[in-house]
């Protein structure tokens, strides 16, 4: 069983979210560990018309209405620092954090932590466990640039929340499912989704 950490920060990209955890939940394979910030909180609420309250117990209610939770989902609060995540010396095979915010990005490219996001990013770090992040920001400044190229150069997976279109998108969907995709081929997670480049002929 893999255990995977997911973690949804306050940058667009609701849907990249909302299709993350569905797939990692269709994993029969996966045990998923999900924190989410209160600036995920809000834009939910923008791009998904989704309101999960402001306690933690009104947060798991949410995404207990939305999402086919199960025994291999647990929900964790992130100012809980003393969370089995906090540690390294507790098992697991990676952290996803989708979308991830410059803020939070920032906060873990520079070793800080705020909140048990952060925690458990830094973990993967010092642990050199997989840690891949779906950034969203346009235009990115120099700073944001900078935290990026600090990451990747430790071996953090930069997955920008941008589609590609050589699979023709027709919807919405189809273009978060392409970059769902790219989290999930690394994460190395099952899913059904097949957005790929097919090939073309040489003239
Ligand atoms: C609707 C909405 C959209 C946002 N989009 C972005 C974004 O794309 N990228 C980003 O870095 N911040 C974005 N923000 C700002 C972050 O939420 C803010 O910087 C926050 O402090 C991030 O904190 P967190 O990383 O703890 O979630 C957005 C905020 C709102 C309300």
């Amino acid at each position: 069983m893999k255990h995977i950490i997911f973690a949804v920060t306050g940058g667009s990209g609701a849907p990249i979210a909302c299709r993350t955890l569905e797939l990692l939940l269709a994993a029969d394979d996966v045990r998923v560990t999900m924190m989410m910030s209160d600036y995920a909180k809000d834009v939910f609420r923008a791009e998904s018309g989704m309101d999960l309250g402001k306690t933690q117990a009104e947060l798991a209610a949410g995404l207990a209405k939305r999402f086919k939770l199960n025994s291999r989902f647990e929900l964790m609060d992130i100012r809980n620092m003393a969370a089995r995540v906090s540690s390294g010396s507790v098992q697991n095979e990676g952290m996803i954090i989708a979308p991830c915010s410059m803020s939070s990005l920032g906060t873990i490219a520079n070793g800080i932590t705020m909140n048990l996001i952060h925690r458990a990013a830094n973990v993967m770090l010092k642990e050199k466990r997989q840690l891949i992040v779906v950034p969203r920001e346009s235009p990115y400044s120099p700073i944001h640039l900078k935290n990026m190229l600090e990451l990747a150069q430790i071996g953090v997976h930069i997955v920008p929340a941008t589609t590609a279109f050589y699979h023709n998108p027709k919807t919405v969907g189809d273009m978060v499912d392409f970059v769902v995709m790219k989290v999930l081929d690394l994460a190395g997670v099952q899913h059904g989704l097949d957005k790929r480049w097919k090939g073309m002929e040489a003239d």
